[in-house]
């Protein structure tokens, strides 16, 4: 067994756990990444691309932001369409002057794991059999697998940052964690394809076939999503059946314009409201997917990792320079107060835009007052706008 020792053991090498590596390591705290899969396999994902505000100043924080500033694209409105129409939501009038960037998560991780590699960052791939071990006893401790060998880590603190499938959160005990979880009856079915993208900014429609949503990773990279039934897979929808489908779904303004091309992803995600609490147990304190998991309908997924690792960077720092643990015992209540507002507009922004399979002719028109209202009110287009872009932190 080989034994070591270091200030905050991370589980987890995606976006949550590379930030606050990346964070820590510049204000002088030591850390420990621990990721089971290759940096491939990591950078391989395809994920959301919409920034808040208060990500993009982590990630300036963290020095990562150079390649963002270059191929980003600051958003300051996104469009709905519905009844045949394109309404926009005017985030620049209706936030006094904030907006969203858009950049692609695979494209974040990239730049946090070159940022580690030139500060000379420790992230181990390909662990296995990770284990935490006396978490309130006072010798917290990682156990774990690397290169055929057997390890111990001993750390003053672990942080769980390894997604919802992820080791730490299964470490709370069952009489200590509270789960809360809401499934939706259909998933994303999503199409990455070297395209120009079918307008400058994002386009969600809520139509009788289903949810639509037209994103982008680049002027020439588009991402595409059609809702679709859970049973359905994404190895059984042909690229013409795809642009068919998400055509229909648009305003004819809209869909004549869809430049098609061969996908080159194509998968199916489900959707889920998630949240686990508390977000710490005794030396672990959970941060990211982990902890919760939002339908991807408001692109709050990395931007909620983000505002954890905020709360979580800053009180561990506040620890180990000042030895003052405030930041550290309000984490867990501080962080879930904006998660579960997250949880909130993302189930309601999903709840406008779907179709449910249970929906009654009544429900069809409730939803539809819904937008009608929304894009006849100031004060409804502005609490749609600040949720956007971000609450604040
Ligand atoms: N040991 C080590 N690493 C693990 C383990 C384990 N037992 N279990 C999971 N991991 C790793 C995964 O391989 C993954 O790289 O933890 C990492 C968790 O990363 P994410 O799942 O991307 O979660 P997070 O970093 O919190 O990022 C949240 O990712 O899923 C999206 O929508 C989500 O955008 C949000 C972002
Ligand atoms: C994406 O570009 O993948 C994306 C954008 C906005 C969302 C969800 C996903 O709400």
């Amino acid at each position: 067994m080989k034994t070591d020792s270091t200030q905050v053991v991370i589980i987890g090498g995606g976006p949550s756990g590379l930030l606050l590596s990346q964070l820590l390591h510049r204000a002088g705290v030591e850390t420990l990444v621990l990721e089971r899969q290759s940096r491939a396999h990591v950078l391989g994902r395809i994920r959301a691309g919409v920034l808040e505000t208060g990500l993009v100043g982590l990630l300036r924080k963290a020095g990562v932001s150079a390649r963002m500033d270059q191929q980003g694209a600051v958003h300051h409105g996104f469009h709905i369409a519905h009844q045949g129409r394109l309404d926009r939501i005017d985030l620049d009038a209706r936030t006094d002057g904030q907006s969203v960037m858009v950049y692609g998560q695979t494209e974040v991780t990239r730049d946090l794991y070159d940022a580690r590699d030139r500060m000379g960052g420790v992230v181990l791939h390909g662990v296995e059999d990770v284990r935490l071990c006396n978490l309130t006893n006072g010798q917290p401790h990682v156990l774990f697998r690397h290169a055929g060998a057997a390890h111990r880590v001993d750390a003053t603190f672990i942080v769980g940052a390894d997604g919802f499938h992820g080791v730490s959160r299964k470490s709370i005990p069952e009489g200590v964690l509270r789960e809360y979880e809401k499934l939706y009856p259909f998933g994303w079915l999503g199409v990455l394809s070297e395209t120009r993208p079918v307008q400058s900014e994002l386009i969600y429609a809520r139509h009788d076939r289903g949810f639509a949503l037209c994103s982008m990773r680049n002027p020439k990279l588009s991402r595409y999503y059609i809702q679709v039934p859970l049973s359905e897979r994404a190895d059984a929808w042909s690229d013409a059946a795809f642009w068919e489908e998400l055509r229909r779904r648009l305003p004819e303004g809209v869909a004549d314009q869809i430049e098609t091309g061969p996908s080159i992803e194509k998968s199916i995600a489900p959707l889920r409201s998630f949240v686990a609490e508390p977000m710490r147990y005794g030396a672990l304190f959970l941060a990211g997917d982990a902890a919760h998991i939002v339908p991807p309908t408001g692109a709050k997924g990395l931007n909620l990792a983000a505002s954890d690792i905020h709360y979580l960077h800053q009180g561990l720092i506040d620890y180990f320079l000042q030895n003052d643990s405030t930041g550290l015992d309000g984490y867990s209540e501080r962080a879930l107060a904006r998660v579960w507002k997250a949880e909130r507009f993302s189930w309601w922004m999903t709840c406008l835009l779907h179709q449910f399979p249970d929906m009654s002719p009544a429900d069809l028109r409730l939803q539809q007052a819904e937008l009608d209202y929304l894009f006849s009110s100031d004060a409804a287009q502005t609490v749609l706008a600040e949720n956007y872009v971000g609450l604040p932190y």
